[in-house]
């Protein structure tokens, strides 16, 4: 198991570090100072690169995501089926970590799952800018339900703070596998852009369907391994509470979308494909790094 990340960084590592450095920037709220001008050229030239990146991810996933149905009731349940069929679906790092898993291991694990965290309550309120008023009013519960509906005690960000704090883990960009980087660099760019809203839309509904599984296998590991019920609450909660998320994603935002305009079928599964397949990236080098058979 890597102890930091010190092999030399290769070109990805390399690539996923400029671009989680462009948007931690482009997240932070600042002040005017002397060099906007150049910020914004250099901005503009990181985003042009950001979209070959992403149009190249997507082309690539554009085959499957075309045999998506562009009838609103068949675009659901072929949403729902990549909670079965979908990539990184079923991948046995999850049974170890619920199982076998070593303090040290969940440790690993979760630093780099920290350090990859794109915050879902931004990309909920960047995505829902001018959408139609059904798939609105549903990113903002979910945004509600993110923020602990006015409650800082039930806000989802601090609530993994607390179990990254109760097991001193140290995220940091350079020692997180380029997987975990894309992961949040994929969501970040689809969510910042006008023309990716629709993908935004299919990436975040697929985390809210995938996620209760695999919370609720980190959550059973936490607890086998004497993690406190109240620094573990992020994932016994993620298990439950998403598939409420999950149900109503797909039936108040997805469905009124394809409803309204069928060729919005193919980019929702677009960004649904993509962010499963980041996520089968992630397990994969997970598990090469912990030496977890696949
Ligand atoms: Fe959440
Ligand atoms: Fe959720």
């Amino acid at each position: 198991m890597l102890d930091g990340y010190v092999t030399p960084p290769t070109t990805e590592d390399l690539w996923h570090r400029r671009l989680a450095a462009f948007n931690a920037k482009r997240f932070t709220p600042g002040l005017p100072g002397p060099g906007w001008e150049d910020d914004i050229h250099d901005q503009c030239q990181t985003q042009i690169e950001e979209g070959r990146w992403l149009e190249e991810f997507r082309a690539k996933v554009a085959p499957r995501a075309a045999e998506a149905p562009r009838d609103p009731a068949g675009f659901v349940a072929w949403f729902e089926e990549l909670d079965r069929s979908g990539p990184g679906q079923g991948d046995p790092l999850f049974p170890y970590l619920a199982e076998q898993a070593t303090m040290d291991d969940m440790r690993w694990f979760l630093t780099q799952e920290v350090a990859g965290e794109a915050g879902f309550e931004d990309l909920t309120a960047v995505t829902q800018v001018r959408l139609p008023q059904r798939p609105k009013l549903e990113l903002a519960r979910n945004y509600w339900d993110e923020m602990g509906r006015g409650n800082p005690k039930g806000m989802h960000g601090p609530m993994l703070e607390v179990l990254a704090r109760a097991l001193r883990l140290e995220p940091h960009v350079e020692t997180t596998v380029w997987e975990s980087l894309a992961l949040a660099n994929t969501m970040a760019g689809l969510a910042c852009s006008r023309r990716y809203a629709f993908h935004s839309v299919g990436a975040m509904g697929v985390i809210e369907q995938t996620a209760p599984g695999r919370s609720a296998q980190v959550a059973r590991g936490l607890k086998r391994l004497g993690v406190r019920a109240g620094d573990r609450h992020y994932f016994d909660l993620h298990a439950i509470l998403d598939i409420k998320h999950s149900a109503a994603w797909n039936a108040e935002a997805a469905f009124p979308l394809v409803e309204w305009r069928p060729e919005l079928a193919p980019a929702l599964a677009e960004g649904a494909l993509m962010r499963l397949e980041c996520g089968a990236a992630c397990f994969r080098r997970y598990r090469k790094e912990l030496a977890i058979p696949g």
